[in-house]
């Protein structure tokens, strides 16, 4: 059998590369029953480099097929973060209105504009295709927005206002979020600035996406700003801001910092253009504190299983929720439900059910809202614990012991994600696949992700759970994607 995609370390239910280098997605769309990732990609070495925009194709979210190179730098530049749009209405001229063009807007970042401190080396530009995405023209007119002289321009996030028959653009300008709007997304006005004074500014802000939602019948909408360092477990994080949007201005309904995924290993997330009413998310599964040092060797990164947003009222205030698509079912092999019986007498979840599998789901329910621990051990003394502090009222990934981490000491920490729900209940959702690890907690209200990289695979998966009872108990092995 071909040892391709089947590499230690290497997920099973997640798309990484083929080979080399991975960080951010990119322009991620919803066309003609084909969804579309493009990432970050440097296809010469398995550390950041010239950026290109590597892609793949599913027809699931869950199976992935990787496809030629989309996009190469040129002579204006690496090729950033974006986004692509179906140009429908032929606003462009790129396409026909019968065969209408995909539209890559991305940032040029330009290093030798870098490196000469000019502040004025990364600008907007646009490429299109027309064959679904398998080959794209760079615009003659590149760069269709120019730096008004601010070093950090990048990561613009596209979509039709269809109410003013217009694109906006999010555009991350250094410690702001900038909107832009153009009739053709060639000729691009600036409406407003958002965020100086609201959110974290730890770092950097990267990767915007402004979108509805609705909640009770009632639309809002929603902000992801990345931002780098500066997340709640160091590093890199995606905040959000849920609020209103009128064409020009968004404005947040709530001051408080809130983060779709506390991380440490879900960065530069955004959604899905063209999906309707669904909004489905995808991050990459890194952070820029050891992404370039983790250890792999052919490929480096992979990118978060999808997640349906969707809006909640919790704690008198409006939360964003994170739950894996419901499409990841397809991969389950079946579902085992394992009772609180036969776990007092053998607390290895896999010797229960006879199996050791290296992805897979599971889910329980908490009687109360104790201490209790997820425990993924194996024989040379490693483990990944998952649990809930309840003094603290927080979920929590210990990878302190859970394997290599000499390759980078900020590596092998705690992290931590407070619990939003106030619900007497606890409903907990793992995703666990070979070395990786995604905590749905309370419905997605509190998400939590990581990475990890034992010797030898877990092969013990018990649960401490003090006395407190765990109902309705189920593991669902998944079968390789690959
Ligand atoms: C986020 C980011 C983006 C940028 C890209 C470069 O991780 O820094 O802001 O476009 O990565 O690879």
């Amino acid at each position: 059998a071909s040892k391709l995609y089947h590499e230690p370390y290497r997920l099973q239910a997640h798309f990484s590369p083929k080979e080399k280098w991975t960080n951010d997605p990119n322009g991620m769309v919803y066309y003609k029953g084909t969804y579309h990732l493009f990432f970050q990609h440097y296809p010469k070495a398995s550390v950041w480099g010239p950026m290109h925009w590597g892609h793949a194709v599913s027809k699931d979210l869950i199976h992935w097929k990787q496809m030629p190179i989309a996009l190469y730098p040129d002579k204006l530049g690496y090729i950033f973060s974006g986004s692509v749009v179906v140009d429908e209405n032929n606003t462009s001229g790129f396409g026909t209105k019968d065969k209408p063009a995909m539209v890559a807007i991305f940032t040029h970042h330009n290093p030798k504009g870098e490196k000469a401190n000019t502040s004025a080396f990364q600008n907007q530009s646009l490429a299109y295709s027309l064959n679904e995405g398998v080959t794209w023209v760079k615009y003659l007119g590149n760069p269709v927005l120019k730096n008004p002289g601010i070093k950090d321009f990048r990561d613009p996030k596209v979509f039709w206002y269809a109410k003013d028959k217009k694109w906006v653009m999010s555009l991350a300008t250094k410690d702001r979020i900038t909107f832009y709007s153009s009739p053709n997304l060639k000729d691009w006005k600036k409406e407003s600035d958002f965020g100086q004074m609201l959110g974290a500014h730890g770092g950097v802000w990267e990767c915007p996406d402004l979108f509805p939602l609705k909640l009770n019948g009632k639309e809002y909408w929603v902000l992801l700003v990345s931002i780098n360092p500066g997340g709640p477990n160091k590093g890199s994080a995606t905040q959000y801001f849920v609020g209103h949007f009128d064409g020009k201005n968004f404005t947040p309904s709530s001051n408080q910092t809130k983060w779709i995924d506390y991380g440490p290993d879900d960065y530069a997330g955004v959604t899905f253009g063209n999906t309707g009413n669904r909004k489905v998310f995808l991050g990459w599964m890194g952070n820029w504190m050891y992404a370039n040092e983790v250890p792999t060797v052919k490929w480096r990164n992979a990118m978060t299983i999808p997640r349906e947003l969707s809006l909640k009222l919790a704690a008198g205030d409006i939360y964003l929720a994170s739950t894996p698509v419901k499409e990841l079912n397809k991969i389950a092999t079946q579902t085992l439900d394992v009772d609180a019986l036969q776990l007092a007498k053998n607390n290895n979840i896999f010797s229960v059910i006879k199996q050791t599998p290296t992805q897979y789901v599971l889910k329980f329910n908490t009687a109360a809202v104790k201490d209790y621990a997820v425990v993924l051990s194996n024989a040379y003394g490693e483990k990944l614990v998952v649990g809930y502090d309840a003094a603290n009222s927080r979920y929590y990934i210990d990878r302190t012991k859970a394997g290599q981490s000499a390759f980078n000491k900020q590596f092998a920490a705690i992290a931590y994600v407070p619990r939003v729900s106030l619900l007497p209940t606890s409903n907990f959702e793992l995703l666990v696949d070979v070395s990786s690890v995604e905590l749905f907690a309370d419905g997605g209200l509190s998400t939590l992700t990581g990475i990890y990289f034992p010797k030898k695979p877990y092969t013990s998966l018990g649960i401490i759970n003090n006395g407190m009872e765990i109902e309705k108990l189920q593991i669902q092995p998944l079968k390789s994607i690959w």
